[in-house]
C-alpha cells in the first residue's frame, strides 16, 4: 500500500463482527459491512465500534483495546461504561431520536422529556460520543502526516462525533458521516429541546459532506439547519449549507444490497430446505410475505389490519391466502418495542380467531433472526408487503425483488426510501391508508400474469443495476475528490456567494 493511500476510518455503534465467548466471530449482514468486505483488500481500513455484548467486551479486554486485523479490517472495540451506554442507546438513540426521525411519537402523550432524559443526554449520548471520538483520535496518533484520513461516522448514534473529531484533530481529517435513517423536515425536530437539537446540527455541520439515503432527506437536513441555526445559509440548489465559514454538502447515496451474495444465499442448500418447509406450511395457498424487525416504524399492525380488511371485503380470498410474517425481535429492552410486539401478537391472534378455521390459519408469525429463512420466504411470495410508516431505504424490498421466483407483486409504502428506485413497478400505498392497502393486496392477488412478469422483471433489473459496493465506492470517490480539492478549507466570502 503506497504511503499516500488514504486511511479509511469507519465509526459505528454496532461493529462488523459479533464475537462469541470462545473468541470466534460472525460477520454481520448489514449493508455497510458487506460493502466494506472487499474494500479492505484495496485500502487501509480501521473500524471503530462500541463493544455491545459480554463477548465483545472480553475480546476488547483481551487485546488491551488495541486494534486487531480481522478479514482485512483493523477493528477496535470501545468498552463503554454500562450506564452511559444504556442512556445513549436505550433512552436517546432509541427511542428519542429514532422516534423523531420516523415520526412515531404519540404527540399528545409522548415523549416526556424529563430529568432522566436530560441525564441520559448529558451522561449518555454526549459522553459516549465524546469517548468514541477520543478513541478515534488516539487511534490516529501514529498516522504519517502525508496519509489522508477519511472518517465515515455512521448513523444517528454518532451525531456529535464530527464536532468532537474536528475539535481534536482540526482539518487533519476529512469527515463524511452517513445517516441511514430518514431525516424529517424542520417541524419534526421541534420535539427536541433547542440545546439538544443545536448540538446535533452544529456537531454534524463540522463535517465536510453528509450522506443521506434520498435527496428528500438531504434537502430536509438543509432546511432544518436553516430554520434552527440563525447563521446557517443555503442558496441555489439547497444541497449545501454554509455555517461558521464551512461549506457542508448534503448528498444522497441510496444504499443497496450485495446482489451476488444474496443470490448465492438463495441458491444454498440450507435456503432450499427452509423453502420446502415454508411451502409445506402454506401448501397451495397464495402467500403475502413480510420480513421485518419488530419495529413500530415498520407498521406491522396496519399491515395486519389491511389483511383483515381484505378478508372482510373480499371473502373470496378466505382459505386461499396466508400472511407469513417473519419477524425479528429487536431492541426488546426499550419498553416501546416490547409493547409494540405485544400489540402485533394480539392483532394477529384476533385475526386468526375471527377468520381462521381448522384447515386454515390466516396469519402465521415466524419469529427469529434467520437470514436464510428470510431469503427462502422472499423467493416464494405472491405479494411482498413493505408498508413502513417511514423508512430510510428498506432493503427487504430490494432483496425480495431480486430473489423472488413467482413474479410476486411488491406493495411499497410511499414513505420508504426505496420508493424512489422501485416505486414505478410496485403498487405504492400510503402506510396509514388501511383501506387502500387492502385493495392493493387484492389487486396484487388477482393481477394478470403478464403484468406481474413485466413488473417483477423491471424490479429485478433495477436492483441488479445498483450494487452495495457501488454505494460505498461512490461515497469514497466523492470524499477523495473533495479531500483533494481541499474542500475543508474555510469558505471565503467570494466562494460563499457562488454556493
Ligand atoms: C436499522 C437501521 C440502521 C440502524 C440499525 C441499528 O437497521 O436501518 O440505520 O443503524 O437499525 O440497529 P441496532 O440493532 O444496532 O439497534
Amino acid at each position: 500500500m503506497a504511503e499516500h493511500d488514504p486511511l479509511i476510518v469507519i465509526v459505528s455503534n454496532r461493529g462488523p463482527f459479533s464475537f462469541r465467548l470462545d473468541g470466534s466471530y460472525k460477520r454481520g449482514a448489514g449493508g455497510l459491512v458487506t460493502a466494506l468486505a472487499a474494500l479492505g483488500e484495496q485500502y487501509d481500513v480501521l473500524w471503530v465500534a462500541a463493544a455491545l455484548t459480554k463477548a465483545d467486551h472480553q475480546w476488547a479486554e483481551k487485546h488491551a483495546n488495541a486494534p486487531q486485523v480481522i478479514d482485512n479490517t483493523r477493528l477496535r472495540l470501545v468498552s463503554l461504561d454500562r450506564r452511559s451506554y444504556r442512556h445513549y442507546y436505550n433512552v436517546i438513540s432509541n427511542p428519542l431520536l429514532w422516534f423523531i426521525q420516523h415520526q412515531l411519537w404519540d404527540i399528545p402523550r409522548e415523549p416526556n422529556i424529563n430529568a432522566e432524559t436530560w441525564e441520559a443526554w448529558r451522561e449518555g449520548y454526549v459522553e459516549v460520543n465524546r469517548q468514541i471520538a477520543q478513541v478515534v483520535i488516539e487511534s490516529l496518533r501514529d498516522v504519517p502526516p502525508e496519509q489522508p484520513i477519511l472518517v465515515f461516522p455512521q448513523d444517528y448514534h454518532l451525531y456529535l462525533l464530527p464536532g468532537f473529531l474536528r475539535e481534536g484533530l482540526g482539518d487533519r481529517v476529512y469527515l463524511q458521516p452517513f445517516i441511514h435513517i430518514p431525516w424529517p423536515g424542520p417541524d419534526a425536530w421541534r420535539i427536541l429541546p433547542a440545546e439538544m437539537r443545536n448540538a446535533i446540527l452544529t456537531g454534524l455541520l463540522k463535517s465536510d459532506r453528509i450522506g443521506f439515503q434520498t435527496k428528500q432527506d438531504a434537502f430536509n437536513f438543509v432546511q432544518t439547519c436553516r430554520v434552527y441555526l440563525p447563521d446557517a445559509h443555503s442558496h441555489g440548489a439547497r444541497d449545501t449549507i454554509t455555517y461558521q465559514d464551512r461549506a457542508v454538502e448534503a448528498a444522497a447515496y441510496p444504499i443497496s444490497i450485495d446482489t451476488d451474495r444474496v443470490e448465492a444465499i438463495a441458491a444454498e442448500a440450507q435456503t432450499r430446505l427452509y423453502k420446502t418447509q415454508l411451502i409445506n406450511l402454506s401448501a397451495d395457498m397464495k402467500r403475502i410475505v413480510r420480513v421485518d424487525r419488530i419495529e413500530p416504524s415498520k407498521n406491522i399492525i396496519r399491515g395486519l389490519k389491511a389483511f383483515a380488511e381484505l378478508l372482510e371485503r373480499h371473502p373470496e380470498h378466505r382459505g386461499k391466502v396466508q400472511m407469513l410474517a417473519l419477524l425479528v425481535p429487536s431492541r426488546m429492552e426499550v419498553s416501546e418495542y416490547e409493547q409494540y410486539w405485544r400489540d402485533v401478537a394480539t392483532e394477529a391472534g384476533m385475526i386468526n380467531i375471527r377468520y381462521g378455521d381448522p384447515m386454515w390459519e390466516p396469519v402465521r408469525i415466524i419469529l427469529g433472526d434467520n437470514y436464510h429463512r428470510a431469503i427462502a420466504a422472499l423467493q416464494i411470495y405472491d405479494v411482498l408487503l413493505v408498508n413502513p410508516i417511514v423508512d430510510g431505504m428498506n432493503l427487504v424490498a430490494k432483496e425480495g425483488s431480486l430473489v423472488n421466483t413467482r413474479d410476486g407483486v411488491l406493495i411499497l409504502s410511499e414513505n420508504a426510501g426505496a420508493v424512489y428506485e422501485l416505486g414505478a413497478d410496485a403498487l405504492v400505498v400510503s402506510p396509514y391508508d388501511v383501506y387502500s392497502t387492502a385493495e392493493a393486496i387484492d389487486q396484487a392477488l388477482t393481477m394478470h400474469t403478464d403484468e406481474k412478469q413485466r413488473r417483477s422483471a423491471a424490479l429485478r433489473a433495477q436492483v441488479k443495476g445498483a450494487n452495495v459496493h457501488r454505494w460505498f465506492q461512490h461515497q469514497l470517490d466523492d470524499a477523495l475528490k473533495n479531500e483533494a480539492n481541499h474542500a475543508s478549507i474555510p469558505v471565503t466570502s467570494e466562494t460563499r456567494t457562488s454556493l
